[in-house]
């Protein structure tokens, strides 16, 4: 008899309770293990106790267990070199090594290697003197957006309307050291306007396969207000890519973006997340991740068709077969809700109620800061569960997700209102 696929998934987030569910799905998939996992995962997968920065046990516990695939979710594993370790231990891995994710750890390199490629991106010039730096401010039109390089945990951009506030982001960055390490260096480039959008693709070294588009929101509140978070929610597909624009981005920045990591020896393979603003002139780069989104991939793995276990394990043994990733038609919403405090510092160990009432409707809830104590669950993250519907239209698929959100209660729940609000009026 065939064994399935034994597959581990690390990370403990709501994107990897989509990915284990998506995967759970997943004709040739076996055996499922999460390391660490959450109180969602653990049902459908068994829990591994090791946190995801301990690359080097993973990778024991992964040789040990007859692991036939590792899927990583967070960027922290794969900056740790995960997949490196996977990799000399010959267990396919999808995620990327350290080296080919440069991209997403550097915005210096990312700008520079977009520059040699020849992908779109927002004019810029990189500075790690401040008196250079103030003079390109003086020089340059307004807006202007003023960048630390390294990872800064969300923070470390700044949207400047006047040069004074150039000036003062490029005084936090460059002499207060307000980013440590992250910001001994600083990219300026201009502003762009229109719709973002979030475009990620499955790659096995060569070739990519784009997920459906994406929208995501990333400040705390409606209208786009206050502080950036990790992503308060999203929908898929998005209505300003249809399938041409979608083989434009491909054609214009995914596939130059593999094809140049392969010609500087970091073949890539794994997710490549492109945020991308759609302006008139055409699609450009804001920014790669070297990894899924979150909450990207809880909208866009429900609509996937296929075998999507098979598809990682072709990515990760350089045979994907890009016709192979199709989608269906509809979309899919997702409503983060937070707990009070993010995403300054989050309260935690509250009670959690009502998600069997949200999922009684048809929504389906992703747990990622949830904790179970003495049998009951409680809130022990600031993204607390991501809360998804499914419709044939936009419109259908956040009336479920915010019917189940309502259902679902803690104290001091934070959720955004307006996920996908203006789209879903306008199709
Ligand atoms: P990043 O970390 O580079 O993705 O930037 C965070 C957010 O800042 C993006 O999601 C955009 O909303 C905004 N942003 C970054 N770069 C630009 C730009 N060149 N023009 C306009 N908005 C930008
Ligand atoms: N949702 C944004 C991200 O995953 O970076």
């Amino acid at each position: 008899m065939e064994r399935g696929l034994r597959i581990l998934v690390v990370g403990a987030g709501g994107r990897e309770h989509a990915l284990v569910r998506r995967l759970a799905a997943s004709p040739s998939a076996g055996a499922l293990f999460a390391a660490p996992g959450n109180p969602g995962t653990d049902e459908l997968a068994a829990p591994v106790p090791i946190g995801a920065t301990e690359v080097e046990r993973l990778a024991d516990w992964a040789a040990a267990n007859r692991i036939d695939l590792v899927v990583i979710g967070p960027e922290a594993a794969i900056e740790r070199g995960l997949a490196d370790l996977l990799q000399d231990r010959d267990i396919p891995v999808f995620g990327p090594t350290r080296a080919a994710a440069e991209l997403e750890w550097s915005k210096a390199f990312a700008k520079r290697f977009c520059t040699e490629f020849g992908i779109p991106t927002a004019a810029y010039a990189v500075f790690d003197d401040p008196e250079r730096a103030m003079a390109h401010v003086d020089a340059s039109s307004l807006p202007l957006v003023v960048k630390v390089d390294g990872l800064a945990a969300g923070k470390g951009v700044w949207i400047c309307e006047t040069r004074e506030q150039a000036r003062t982001a490029v005084l936090s960055a460059l002499i207060d050291g307000a980013f440590g390490a992250s910001g001994g260096r600083i990219v300026i480039e201009e502003f762009l306007t229109g719709e973002e959008a979030s475009v990620v693709a499955l790659c096995d070294g060569e070739r990519v396969a784009p997920l459906p588009p994406a929208r995501d929101y990333k400040r705390l509140g409606d209208g786009d207000v206050g502080p950036n978070t990790g992503g308060m929610g999203g929908y898929a597909p998005h209505p300003d890519i249809d399938d041409l624009t979608l083989a434009d981005i491909a054609q214009t920045i995914l596939q130059p973006a593999i094809d140049g990591l392969r010609a500087m020896g970091r073949p890539y393979r794994g997710a490549l997340y492109a945020g991308l603003m759609l302006t008139a002139a055409g699609s450009k780069l804001l920014e790669f991740n070297c990894r899924f989104g979150d909450p990207e991939t809880q909208v866009t793995l429900p609509l996937l068709e296929g075998d999507f276990a098979q598809t990682l394990r072709d990515c990760a043994t350089g045979r994907l077969d890009p016709g192979a990733v199709r989608w269906r038609a509809g979309a899919a919403a997702c409503v983060v809700l937070a707990a009070p405090g993010y995403p300054e510092r989050a309260m935690t160990g509250s009670p959690i109620d009502g998600i069997s009432d949200a999922e009684a409707i048809g929504a389906t809830v992703l747990h990622a800061g949830t904790a179970r104590r003495n049998g009951a669950l409680v809130t022990a993250g600031g993204r607390v569960l991501s809360v998804v519907g499914e419709g044939a239209t936009l419109a259908e698929a956040r009336r479920l997700a915010y019917a189940g959100a309502e259902r679902i209660t803690f104290p001091g729940r934070q959720m955004r209102r307006d996920i996908g609000a203006r789209q879903a009026a306008r199709v």
